[in-house]
C-alpha cells in the first residue's frame, strides 16, 4: 500500500516567526551571515563559506559571469548554468576567474579606419564615451590610440573624419602594465588627472582599462568572498550525463564547487555522477547534489558523498512540474524534514552536510523562514533574474521595465534536458518551466542591501546574532488563511500603491 504522510505539506506563506527576546546587543550591525557551503568535520571549518546566505540559481536566464562577479563581491556565489556547452561553460568560468575588480574588458572598440559617423552611432547604442582603437577592433588587439568625447566637436568635425585623426594616439597615452595593482592604476589616474588608464601587455595589446568613476565601488566591497589566490570563487553546474567531459574542463577553468543540477536527485544516476567524481578527484573536487524534499532522498545523497544538498521540487515560480507531473512538495514541509534529517546525520557521524532551500522564495522574509527552519542558505532565481547583472534582456512591457525569466525545463532552454533523472539523451515530450517577465530592479547591489536588512532586523527579533542560532531560538507558528489577509495592509485606502507593492515584495 501507498505510503501516506501524515500531514499535509506547507509553504513558507503559511507560516510566521514569533519573537523571542532580544537584548540590546540585538542590533543589525550586530548580525552575522555567515554560513557553511560544503560539508565539514565536527570542530572543524569548512572549506568554503559564505558571508550571505545566497546563491543564485543554475538558470540560463540567472547565473551568467556578471552575476556570479557582483555575487561574489556581496558575499555569495553562484553557480554558472549547465545548459549550454562545455566549452562555453568553461570559458564562463574562466573569465570569472580572471576578473580583477576594477580591470574592465572593454566591450566597444574602433579601427583606426572608422570615422565620426560610426563613433557616435557606437556611442549612441552603447552609451560609452571611451573607446579604445585597436589595430583589429577587438578588446584584446595592439593598441593604437583612445577616442573620448574630448577629442571631436560634432558640431565642426566632419563626420567622415577618420578615427586615426580623431584619437589620442598611443604616443601621448599615458598607459599601466598589465600585472598592475589596482591601487597603483588609481595612483596614475590621480597623478595624471585622467579619466581611465589603458591597460597594455609588453606587446602594446590592449589589455583592459581603469576608469575613475569606478574608484569608489571597488574600494568597498567587504564581504567579497575570494579564493587563496584573490580570484572570485564560482560555482558550476554540471549534469548525470557528460560529467566525464565536463567536470575535468571546468576544473581546469578554475571552478571552486559544483552541484549537480536536476530537478529530481533521489536517483541512482546522481549516485554514479558523485561515484565518478570520487574516483577521478577524491575529495578534492566539492559537489552539491539534489534536489530532493524529504529525509530519505537526504540520506542516499548524503551517503552518496555529496558536499552539499539542495531541497526543493517544484515551488520555483517559473515551474510547472508539480502540474504536469503531479510530484513535488510545499516547500517549507520540506526544508523541516530535510533539515532534521541533516541534524540526525550530524549527530550519528560527526559530518555537518549543509542544505539548501532552492526555488520558492516570493518576500524577503521567505528567505529568513528558510533560514529559520534549518536551511543553510537558499538559492534564488525570480530574485536575481530582476537586476541588472542577469544576463537577460531588460524589454519594456506596456510602459514598464521588465526582465525576461524562464525556466531551465521550458522550451526554450529545454534542448539543453535538465528534467530527464540522467542517461537518456532523448528530447523530453514536454515542459516542465514557463518563459515570463519579472519586474525590473536595477543594480543587485542595492536589492541585496534591502533583503538583508530585513533578515538582519527580523533575526534581532528573534534575538538571534548567527543564522545557527536563529535556527535554535525560532518559534515558528502555522498562520491560517485568514489571518494571512491580516498580514498585509488591510480595510485602508492606500494612498500610494506603488509604495506598498515595493514594500511588500514580491523581492
Ligand atoms: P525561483 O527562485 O522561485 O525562481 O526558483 C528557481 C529554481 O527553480 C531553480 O533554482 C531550480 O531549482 C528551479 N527551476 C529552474 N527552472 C525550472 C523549470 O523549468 N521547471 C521547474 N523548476 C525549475
Amino acid at each position: 500500500m501507498a505510503f501516506y504522510y501524515p500531514e499535509e505539506s506547507y509553504t513558507f506563506s503559511e507560516y510566521l516567526l514569533v519573537p523571542g527576546y532580544s537584548s540590546s546587543d540585538c542590533r543589525p550591525e550586530n548580525v552575522d551571515l555567515k554560513t557553511p557551503l560544503v560539508k565539514f568535520k565536527k570542530g572543524e571549518e569548512p572549506r568554503i563559506s559564505l558571508n550571505i546566505p545566497m546563491t543564485s540559481a543554475i538558470m540560463q536566464a540567472v547565473s551568467g559571469e556578471k552575476m556570479a562577479v557582483a555575487l561574489a563581491q556581496e558575499g555569495g556565489i553562484s553557480f554558472i548554468y549547465g545548459s549550454q556547452s562545455v566549452e562555453d561553460e568553461a570559458a564562463m568560468i574562466a573569465r570569472v576567474k580572471s576578473f580583477k575588480a576594477g580591470f574592465v574588458v572593454s566591450d566597444v572598440n574602433l579601427t583606426p579606419d572608422l570615422n565620426l559617423a560610426d563613433v557616435l552611432e557606437l556611442r549612441a547604442q552603447s552609451g560609452h564615451s571611451t573607446m579604445p582603437v585597436t589595430h583589429d577592433g577587438t578588446p584584446n588587439g595592439k593598441l593604437l590610440g583612445i577616442v573620448t568625447s574630448r577629442d571631436y566637436r560634432v558640431s565642426r568635425l566632419d563626420k567622415n573624419t577618420k578615427v586615426s585623426e580623431i584619437m589620442t594616439p598611443f604616443e601621448k597615452l599615458i598607459y599601466g602594465e598589465d600585472g598592475i595593482s589596482l591601487s597603483e592604476a588609481n595612483d596614475l589616474i590621480w597623478e595624471h588627472k585622467l579619466n581611465q588608464l589603458p591597460i597594455i601587455d609588453k606587446d602594446q595589446n590592449l589589455v583592459s582599462l581603469v576608469f575613475r568613476k569606478d574608484y569608489d565601488t571597488h574600494k568597498n566591497n567587504p564581504r567579497e568572498i575570494l579564493d587563496e589566490k584573490k580570484r572570485y570563487i564560482v560555482g558550476a553546474g554540471i549534469n548525470t550525463r557528460d560529467y566525464a567531459e565536463r567536470v575535468p574542463a571546468l576544473i581546469e577553468a578554475g571552478a571552486d564547487v559544483l552541484c549537480i543540477d536536476s530537478s529530481e536527485g533521489f536517483s541512482e544516476w546522481q549516485k554514479l555522477t558523485l561515484d565518478w567524481i570520487r574516483e577521478h578527484y577524491g575529495d578534492s573536487v566539492m559537489v552539491g547534489a539534489g534536489n530532493v524534499v524529504d529525509a530519505e532522498g537526504f540520506r542516499f545523497l548524503a551517503e552518496a558523498g555529496a558536499d552539499f544538498i539542495k531541497i526543493g521540487i517544484g515551488g520555483g515560480s517559473i515551474c510547472i512540474t508539480r502540474e504536469q507531473k503531479g510530484i513535488g512538495r510545499g516547500q517549507a514541509s520540506a526544508v523541516q524534514d530535510v533539515a532534521k534529517a541533516r541534524d540526525e546525520y550530524f549527530e550519528e557521524t560527526g559530518v555537518y552536510i549543509p542544505i539548501c532551500s532552492d526555488g520558492g522564495i516570493v518576500y524577503d522574509y521567505h528567505m529568513t523562514l528558510a533560514l529559520a527552519m534549518g536551511a543553510d542558505f537558499l538559492m534564488l532565481g525570480r530574485y536575481f533574474a530582476r537586476f541588472d547583472e542577469s544576463p537577460s534582456n531588460r524589454v519594456s512591457v506596456n510602459g514598464t521595465y521588465m526582465k525576461e525569466y524562464w525556466g531551465e525545463g521550458s522550451a526554450r532552454a529545454r534542448n539543453w534536458q535538465r528534467y530527464d533523472l540522467g542517461g537518456n539523451k532523448n528530447k523530453l515530450s514536454f515542459v516542465e518551466g514557463v518563459d515570463s517577465y519579472v519586474p525590473y530592479a536595477g543594480s543587485m547591489h542595492d536589492g541585496v542591501d534591502v533583503s538583508l536588512a530585513k533578515i538582519k532586523s527580523t533575526m534581532c527579533n528573534c534575538g538571534a546574532l548567527t543564522i545557527e542560532e536563529l535556527q535554535q531560538k525560532a518559534k515558528l507558528t502555522r498562520v491560517s488563511a485568514t489571518s494571512i489577509v491580516e498580514g498585509g495592509a488591510h480595510d485602508v485606502l492606500l494612498k500610494d500603491k506603488t509604495e506598498h507593492f515595493e514594500n511588500s515584495f514580491r523581492s
